[in-house]
Parts: C-alpha cells; structure tokens; sequence
C-alpha cells in the first residue's frame, strides 16, 4: 500500500513540474506554474518520506529544521534586488548536495564499485564540485564581494579548455579503474577548479548566461544523483531543470549576441576592464520634473524602458500610475523590457505584474526596436546597459554585440537615475550626453511621484 502511495506521490510530482514549467512560458500563467511546481514538490517530499529504506527520521528532522531556519531567513531579509544571488546560492547549496551523495555512494562501494555505477557517481562529483565553485564565485561577483568585472589573461580560453578535456579524459580512466580513489578526488578538486576558471571572465552584462548554465548544471548533478540512488523523481526533477536550465542559457546568449560555446568554456566577456561611469570632458545637462512634464503633456507616443533602477527604487506602481495617466489623455504608451534588464530573467515582467501593467503593453526588443524614430519620448527608469549605444560600435566594451533598445534614435529621451555612473557592465553611456536627452536625477520613484503631481496639478479633470 505505502508503495502505491509513493508512486502516486511521485507520478503527481512530475505531472505537476512539467505543468508547472509550461505554465512558466507567459506571464499571464507564471504565478500558477509556480503554485503547481510548489505543489509538485511538497507532493515529491511527502513520496521520499514513504520510502521503506528509511530507517530513521531523526537526522531527517534536523535537516529539516536547518533548511527551514536557512531558507525562511533568505526568503524574508534577502531583498527582491538579491534575488540573482540568492540563486547562486541555491545552485551551490544543490550541487554540494548532490556531491557529497556521490562520495558518499563511491565509498559504499569502492573499490569494488562497477563501470556503470562509476560513470554515473563521477559524472554527479564533477558537475557536482564544478557547480559549487561555479555557483560561489557567481555570488562573489553579484554581491560585490570579488571584483565583477571580468578576469582575463593570455592563454585563458585554450588552458580552460585543455584542462577540461584533461579532466574527462582523467574521469574516462577512473571509469575503466573504478578502484583508483586518488584519482577519484583529483576529479573533484579539476571541477572545483573548472567552476572557479569559468566563472572568473565572464562578468559585466554576460552574469545571466552563466547563471543559467549554473542552473542547468546543478539540474543534472542532481538528475544523476537519481542514478546513483535509485530515486526516479531526482532525475526526472534533475532532467526538467537541466534541460530548462540549458535552453535558457541558449537563449539568453542568443539575447546577448554571445556565442554559446564560449560561455560553455567561460570565454565570454573576454574584453578589455572598462572605465566605470568616466565622464570625461564631456558636459550634461540636468532637468527637473517641471520639465519633462511638459514635454509629456505634448507627447503623442511614449516608450518606457524600466531597468534594474525600477526594482532598487521599487517605482513600478507609481510608473503604472503615469503611464495609465498619460493613456487616459490619449497618449499611446508601451513598455520596452529587455531579456536581460534588471538582475534576473523576468525581472520587470515580474515587477510590472505586481503593478498590474497590462501585459499586451510589454513589448520584446525586435518588436519595437523599428519604432524608436517615430516615438516622442522615451522615459529611461533605471535602466543603463540596455540602451548603451557602445553595445553598437565599441569592440572592447563588455557590452559589444549586445543588442540594444534604440533609444537614442527617439525625439527626446528622459532618463531618470541618482548619477551619471555607470550600469551593471561598468561602461560609460554616451546617451546621457546626447543633445536630446534629459537627465532628471534623483530616486526614480520620487521623480515618478514628483511627474504623477505635475500632470494632476496641470490636467486635474483628466488625471482623475
Ligand atoms: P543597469 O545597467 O544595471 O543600470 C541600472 C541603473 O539603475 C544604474 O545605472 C543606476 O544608476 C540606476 N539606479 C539604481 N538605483 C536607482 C534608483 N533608486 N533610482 C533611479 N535609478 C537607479 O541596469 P539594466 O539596464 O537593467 O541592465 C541590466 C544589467 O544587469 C545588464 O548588464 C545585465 O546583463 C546584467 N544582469 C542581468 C541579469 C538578468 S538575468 N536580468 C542578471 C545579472 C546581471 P545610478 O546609480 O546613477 O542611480
């Protein structure tokens, strides 16, 4: 009986993250997908805890206990803004799961441990130990606690690269000798080794490629500790992360204009260090909400592109406000939202939700890109790097290829943000000196606020 039950379990479980992933695919559905997949979960522990191979629960509880304490704290003090490093560390604390099970199942049978069993643990360590050092040194870099930029030196791409195809060569042996532990652990210490390579010149725009690959990674270290132990719903949980966690590496370097080989052998972002927020001689001008709100008020078309400065200054309901103020007076608004603006995939999908944009007013970059020219004014909300026209031109900066919103080629551009330093690349923007820009610097939420006022106080029938 309990075993049908187990099943049951596990069969509702992977129902319920494949439902959840496809769910995942709009927005409109992204709120119920991770219900279900919250579900799923809770469905695949209540199926684990079932399993007659349990002998005690003691250790169980206080594991229990620990995850809780650890996760409720990330889930309440880490701010939304954190969100990125908080998934590294989650990638990290997954894959140091998944390899210390496969030590653990490599000295429960060493040395007479089998070829088959052999592949399946080393390939669990190596992706296990990789994904690690991998996943820490991408929190290092988010969190500002290691220099973000990326670190780059000659001979990086071929030595990462002989040093991984040393490593599977290293792990092809141990399959046929199985008993070598020493060889074993050489493994380990290669991919602790390969995380920290690979993540070392990759930083600037690139992080969110290689946070996806992470993700993935950490999938399928868990997928083959489901081998190794005979637990079905790890690798089909293993394999839905993994291969979701690829594809949107792919994409997402497709997004970004990167080859994805590179980003597999940690080649990206192997540019020159860049000159943060360098202003030059170059002069700016500063204009205030009065400003911009007239410009508004003849405005026929407006294009908002929120950036990682909307969720810091959390402006998106009073950006909802004006633009649904500038729609009643028969302006036509749409959001521009770049794949990777803000700090995570999603990221101003997520917030303007919350806001409760409509979302057939969120348009991708190749879906307006061709309608800068035409519109009156753009109005920038934090964002920097998605519209550094150096993504364009300028081969050493580590936004070169990138593409772009266009925003230089409308009428006239607003940018509201604190300074003129430079965004999450380090690259100056040439936009914030261009004739027609605006600069209205200052909290991007107060600015917001301070334009919402202006407009009721000029159009006080209309605003209501
Ligand atoms: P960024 O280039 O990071 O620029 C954000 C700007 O917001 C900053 O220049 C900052 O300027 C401004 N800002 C901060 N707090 C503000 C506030 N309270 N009020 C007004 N402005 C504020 O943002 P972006 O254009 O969204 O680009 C995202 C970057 O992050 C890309 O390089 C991307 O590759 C990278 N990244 C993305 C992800 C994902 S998955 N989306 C993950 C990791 C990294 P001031 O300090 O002058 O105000």
């Amino acid at each position: 009986m309990t075993s049908y039950l187990f099943d049951a379990a596990y069969l509702i479980a992977a129902v319920l993250f494949i439902l959840g992933l496809m769910a995942l695919n709009s927005p409109k559905t992204a709120r119920r997908g991770i219900f279900m997949a919250e579900i799923g979960m809770f469905m695949a522990v209540v199926g684990t805890l079932l399993r007659k191979e349990i002998v005690s629960f003691e250790w169980i509880i206080v594991g229990f206990i620990i995850g809780s304490l650890i996760g409720g704290a990330m889930a309440i003090w880490m701010p939304m803004t954190a969100m990125p490093q908080r998934i590294a560390l989650s990638h990290s604390f997954g894959a140091l799961a998944a390899a210390l099970v496969g030590i653990v199942k490599y000295h429960e049978h060493a040395p007479n441990i089998d070829s088959a069993l052999m592949a399946v643990v080393g390939f669990e360590v190596l992706l296990g130990s990789l994904t690690v050092t991998g996943s820490l040194m991408a929190f290092g870099k988010l969190q500002e606690l290691i220099k973000g930029a990326p670190v780059v030196y000659k001979f990086q791409n071929i030595s990462n690269i002989i040093l991984f195809f040393g490593t599977v060569s290293l792990f092809i042996i141990l399959i046929i000798n199985p008993g070598l532990t020493a060889l074993f652990y050489v493994i380990i210490a290669a991919g602790l080794l390969l995380g920290v390579l690979i993540v070392l010149p990759i930083g600037g725009a690139d992080m969110p490629v290689v946070l996806a690959l992470l993700n993935s990674y950490s999938g399928l270290a868990a997928a083959a500790t489901g081998f190794a132990i005979d637990n079905k719903m790890l690798i089909i949980a293993g394999a839905l992360d993994g291969a979701s966690g690829f594809f949107l590496s792919m994409m997402m370097s497709k997004a970004m204009n990167r080859s994805f080989t590179n980003v597999l052998f940690g080649a990206v972002g192997s540019v020159k260090q860049n000159q943060a927020g360098e202003a030059g001689e170059k002069t700016v001008t500063s204009y205030t909400t009065e400003d911009v709100s007239y410009i508004l008020e003849n405005a026929q078309s407006v294009i908002i592109i929120p950036g990682y400065g909307m969720a810091v200054a959390q402006a998106q309901h009073v950006l909802q406000e004006l633009a649904s103020m500038l729609i009643a007076r028969g302006t036509q608004v749409r959001y521009a939202i770049h794949p990777v603006a803000g700090r995570m995939p999603g990221h101003m999908n997520v917030l303007l939700a919350e806001a409760n944009v409509p979302y057939d007013l969120l348009c991708e970059p190749d879906q307006i890109n061709n309608d800068f020219p035409n519109t009156d004014v753009v109005i920038v909300v934090g964002a920097n790097d998605v519209v550094n026209p150096a993504a364009r031109y300028k081969k050493d900066s580590p936004l070169y290829g990138m593409p772009i919103f266009d925003a230089d080629k409308a009428r006239t551009i607003v940018i509201l943000k604190r300074s003129l330093k430079a965004g999450f690349a380090g690259e100056d923007n040439e936009l914030f000196y261009d004739k027609k820009t605006m600069m209205v610097f200052g909290d991007a939420k107060q600015s917001l606020m301070s334009l919402v006022q202006l407009l009721k106080e000029n159009a006080p029938v209309l605003a209501n």
